[in-house]
C-alpha cells in the first residue's frame, strides 16, 4: 500500500482517489473475482483468508450470478459437499495448499472429533449466518435470463442441491432453536460474522481460558500487518479458547447448548435466517420441490424471534442465552427487523428514520451515507477495528434487500447509490474507514468485489 493509502494520522483526511464508472467497477470487480477463482471455488482473499468462507461463499455466489448463473451455483455446491451429516454447514472450507491459516485444520480436528464431520474435506466445526438460500434465489432469477441450455443445467443443478439447502435449514431450525424462540443460538463470535463487534463484549467477559492454555500463534496480523484494524490479542485468546471447549464437547450440539462458556442469540443471522427461509421456500415453490409450509414456518418464528427483542423504535437485541440477559448495543445487528420484516408500519417508519439519523447513516461526519459496524455515537466506537466501527459492503447489501422487501424503496434506493459510490474507488476492500473512506483490512476482498459487481449491475437487466 502506497503511504498516501493510508488513514491519516488523525482519521480525519479524506481519502481521494480517481472515481470507475459503473462499467468500470464491474469490470474490475468481475476481473477480481477471476482472479481468485481456484475452479471450484472462490478464494476469500488470496493473503488473509485463503480458503473458502461459508457467508463470503454466499455473497460472492450473488455477485458471480450477474456473470455467469452457472458458475455462482458451483460456489454453493462446493460448500454443500462440505456439509456435516447433521446439516451443519461449516463456517470454512480448507483448501489444500493454500497459505497458512490459524486455526487449521489441525486445530479443529473436526474429522478426528465428530462422526457428523466429512470425511473428504476439511472443514471448520462452526457456522456462519446462512445467506445461501438468498443466494440461490437470485441464482434461480439470474438463470432466467440465461440460455436455453444453462437454464435447464442450473435448474437441475438447483434440484439436486435441494435436499441439502433443505438439511442446513433444518439443522438450524432444530439444533440452533432447540426451544423454539425463533432465534438462533451461536457458540462463537466468529459464528455471527461479526468476530468482534461490541455485541460480544459483555458475553466474552464471561469466556476464561484455563489457566494452563497455550495460545497458538495469529497468522492474521502477518498476512494483513495492520493490528489497529484487526482483533485484539486478548480477543484472539478468547477466540481459540472457545474452539478448545467445542472440540471438547465434540461439536456435539445437545453437549454444546449446554456447556460452551459463550452462548448466545444471534438476532442479525435470525433475521437473515427469516429472510432466506422464505427466499427458500420461493425457489422451491418455483421448481416444485415442496417444503413450503415447513420453511414458511421457519421464516415466521424466527421473524417473530426478532421482533420479540425489540425496544420502542424497534431497534432489535441480542441475547445472552447463559445469563438470560438482553444485549442492547448500538450496533447494526440493531437494524435486523429491517431485514426480517413483520414490523408494523409505524415502528418501521422510526426505526428507518433511526437508519437515517446522526447516530447512523445521518452522522455528519461520515463520507457515504452507510451505517457503520457500530453508531459513531457509541462508546465501544473504533473507526478502524473490524467490526467495531468500519462499513462492510456486503451488510449494505443486506440492508437494500430487506429495505426492498418491507417496501421501503426510497430508503433502499438512498443506499443502494452511497454503497455503489462508496466502491468507485476500485480497490474492493474488506471494510471502510467510515469517516474518510479509506479501504481497510484485506483488499481485494471477493464479496466486496461480489457486492459491487451485483449493485453496478443492478436495473441493466
Ligand atoms: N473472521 C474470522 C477471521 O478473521 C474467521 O472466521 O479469520
Amino acid at each position: 500500500m502506497a503511504d498516501s493509502d493510508r488513514p491519516g494520522p488523525d482519521h480525519r483526511r479524506l481519502w481521494v482517489v480517481r472515481r470507475l464508472s459503473r462499467a468500470e467497477i464491474a469490470a474490475q470487480a468481475a476481473e477480481v473475482l477471476r482472479a481468485n477463482d481456484r475452479g471450484s471455488l472462490t478464494v476469500a482473499a488470496p493473503r488473509l483468508y485463503p480458503h473458502m468462507w461459508s457467508w463470503d461463499a454466499a455473497f460472492i455466489a450473488v455477485g458471480l450470478a450477474r456473470i455467469s448463473p452457472s458458475r455462482a451455483l458451483t460456489e454453493l455446491e462446493t460448500l454443500l459437499a462440505a456439509q456435516w451429516g447433521n446439516g451443519m454447514v461449516p463456517h470454512i472450507v480448507f483448501s489444500a495448499n493454500a497459505p497458512l491459516y490459524e486455526p487449521g485444520p489441525d486445530r479443529w480436528a473436526s474429522q478426528e472429533t465428530s462422526p457428523h464431520a466429512p470425511g473428504h474435506a476439511a472443514t471448520s466445526g462452526l457456522i456462519q449466518p446462512p445467506v445461501h438460500a438468498s443466494a440461490l434465489l437470485r441464482i434461480l432469477e439470474a438463470a432466467r435470463g440465461a440460455g436455453a441450455a444453462e437454464r435447464r443445467d442450473v435448474l437441475a443443478r438447483i434440484r439436486a442441491l435441494w435436499p441439502r439447502m433443505l438439511a442446513w435449514h433444518r439443522y438450524l431450525a432444530e439444533r440452533r432453536d432447540a426451544d423454539g424462540r425463533g432465534l438462533l443460538m451461536i457458540y462463537h463470535g466468529w459464528e455471527s460474522g461479526m468476530d468482534n463487534s461490541p455485541r460480544w463484549d459483555q458475553p466474552y467477559a464471561d469466556v476464561v481460558p484455563d489457566p494452563d492454555f497455550r495460545p497458538f500463534r495469529r497468522s492474521d496480523l502477518a498476512a494483513l500487518g495492520e493490528q489497529a484494524q484487526r482483533p485484539t490479542d486478548a480477543d484472539y485468546v478468547k477466540y481459540q479458547w472457545l474452539i478448545e471447549e467445542l472440540r471438547q464437547a465434540r461439536y456435539d450440539d445437545e453437549l454444546a447448548r449446554k456447556s460452551l462458556s459463550f452462548r448466545v442469540a444471534d438476532v442479525f443471522a435470525s433475521a437473515i435466517f427469516a429472510a432466506a427461509n422464505e427466499d427458500l421456500a420461493r425457489v422451491g415453490e418455483a421448481l416444485g420441490l415442496g417444503a413450503g409450509d415447513e420453511l414458511l414456518g421457519y421464516a415466521a418464528r424466527f421473524r417473530r424471534g426478532v421482533l420479540g427483542t425489540t425496544d420502542e423504535d424497534g431497534f432489535a437485541a441480542d441475547v445472552d442465552l447463559r445469563t438470560d440477559t438482553t444485549l442492547r448495543t448500538k450496533t447494526l445487528a440493531g437494524f435486523a427487523p429491517l431485514l426480517a420484516g413483520g414490523l408494523d408500519a409505524d415502528r418501521r417508519r422510526r426505526l428507518v428514520a433511526l437508519l437515517h439519523s446522526p447516530a447512523w447513516c445521518g452522522n455528519p461526519d461520515l463520507a457515504y451515507p452507510l451505517p457503520p459496524s457500530t453508531s459513531p455515537q457509541a462508546s465501544e466506537f473504533d473507526v478502524a477495528r473490524y467490526w467495531r466501527g468500519p462499513q462492510w459492503p456486503p451488510m449494505n447489501l443486506l440492508l437494500i434487500w430487506g429495505l426492498e422487501r418491507s417496501g421501503e424503496h426510497d430508503a433502499a434506493d438512498r443506499l443502494r447509490e452511497a454503497a455503489l459510490h462508496q466502491l468507485t474507488d476500485g480497490v474492493f476492500a474488506e471494510y471502510y474507514q467510515p469517516f474518510t473512506a479509506h479501504p481497510l483490512g484485506s483488499r481485494p476482498q471477493s464479496w466486496t468485489a461480489a457486492v459491487a459487481l451485483d449493485l453496478a449491475c443492478h436495473g441493466l437487466g
